[in-house]
């Protein structure tokens, strides 16, 4: 009798996820969790968001399913819609399945079109596991090689990038590396670096966007404007989905064709991506992300917290020494809240989803305040 067991990829959470609304999930014990986690930075919308479950069921009904050979109503309405979340310019998108996906593309269209073959890349980033993406993170690769040169870079640092360089790829905040924000003029001397070597500047946003920080996108923050984003995760609310953008200018010089995805554009994915950007184009959307991330960086000095990092509902809670990324998400865990850890050990990463309650910060405060941790020496 054959047998199928599943791969060991994951060191899971004790326990299973029976059910989810919006921000609570229903958790095997019979207890109801804060999630906090947002399913990382998947469910934008919270857990089965209606009118997203109603726009999949209207599209299933309409047209399941239409191969890239041809075209189907549902573009009309998603270009409308992510174009009002658009960066100022023209730009052109191509549509695969996930962030991976989603850089190795615009890795592959930024190489093609300058002819080059070396791509810049920074310590402390992750854009995924496929082998272009995986070559790019920092970390252990997987593969035997890498499928370019690949330069990687100490955070905030930009020696080495000239006319060989065919890109450069960044997180405009390193989520996985411990929510850490750009330094001061890094991303405007990116900026200058590519306008001066024709290399390509890409920003993943799988993390970052759509409305995560509290803007469309982390360059609409930023005031710098890529040449090329990446998104997925959160872009249709928990339907698999990668974007690549490019703008229009330099998706001219990459040839027809060199992209292809079975899935990707398809239908479903389409209308669950534009109600989502139809939802996070409201001004009232992008407010609360602020103000709630506003309220989270309020949380200094409570428990444990010595310092929040990040921007809107990206954010770090930076711990005191003695009490670690990984004892906290566990002790918060007994408590019914899901956080999660990242690289950084001290560093307790919260992306929640981006309709959160209020009230949730107050929630997460009081459970601070009872985790154990050393006081500090003195009081
Ligand atoms: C910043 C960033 N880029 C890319 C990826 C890869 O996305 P996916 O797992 O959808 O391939 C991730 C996943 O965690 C990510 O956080």
């Amino acid at each position: 009798m054959p047998t199928l067991q599943e791969y060991p990829a994951y060191a899971r959470l004790q326990g299973s996820l029976l059910g989810a609304s919006e921000s609570l999930l229903s958790w095997s014990d019979g207890r109801e969790l804060l999630d906090l986690y947002g399913g990382h930075c998947v469910n934008a919308l919270g857990a089965g968001d209606l009118g997203l479950g109603r726009a999949l069921e209207r599209q299933w009904q309409q047209l399941s399913f239409a191969t890239n050979l041809v075209d189907h109503p549902g573009r009309a309405p998603f270009y409308e819609a992510w174009q009002k979340l658009m960066p100022e310019g023209d730009w052109q998108v191509f549509a695969s399945n996930s962030g991976a996906e989603a850089n190795e593309n615009l890795l592959k269209m930024a190489l093609a079109a300058t002819g080059r073959s070396r791509v810049v890349c920074f310590e402390g980033g992750f854009h995924g596991r496929t082998a272009a993406a995986a070559a790019v993170s920092d970390g252990a690769n997987g593969f035997p090689l890498t499928p370019f040169d690949v330069l990687r870079l100490p955070w905030g640092t930009t020696a080495g990038i000239d006319s060989s360089v065919g890109a450069v790829i960044l997180e405009p905040i390193q989520s996985l590396g411990g929510v850490v924000e750009p330094p001061a003029g890094f991303l405007e001397e990116l900026r200058a670096l590519c306008d001066a070597t024709g290399a390509w500047l890409i920003f993943d946003e799988v993390q970052t966007g759509p409305g995560r920080l509290g803007t469309p996108w982390a360059s609409q923050h930023y005031g710098v404007i890529p040449d090329a984003f990446s998104s997925a995760k959160g872009c249709a609310g928990g339907f698999p989905l990668g974007l690549s953008f490019a703008q229009s200018e330099r998706a001219a010089s990459v040839p027809a064709g060199l992209c292809g995805s079975t899935f990707g554009g398809a239908p479903l994915a389409l209308a669950a991506a534009t109600h989502v950007a139809q939802r996070v184009a409201q001004p009232e959307f992008l407010d609360h992300v602020s103000k709630l991330g506003r309220a989270f960086h309020g949380l200094v000095g409570t428990g444990p917290v010595v310092g929040v990092r990040g921007v809107g509902l990206l954010i770090g809670l930076e711990l005191a020494p003695g009490l670690s990324a990984k004892e906290a998400r566990d002790a918060l865990l007994e408590q019914g809240i899901l956080t999660a850890t990242c690289w950084n050990p001290q560093v307790l990463r919260i992306s929640p989803p981006l309709t959160l309650a209020g009230s949730a910060v107050g929630q997460l405060a009081q459970a601070l305040c009872h985790l154990p941790y050393p006081s500090p020496a003195g009081s």
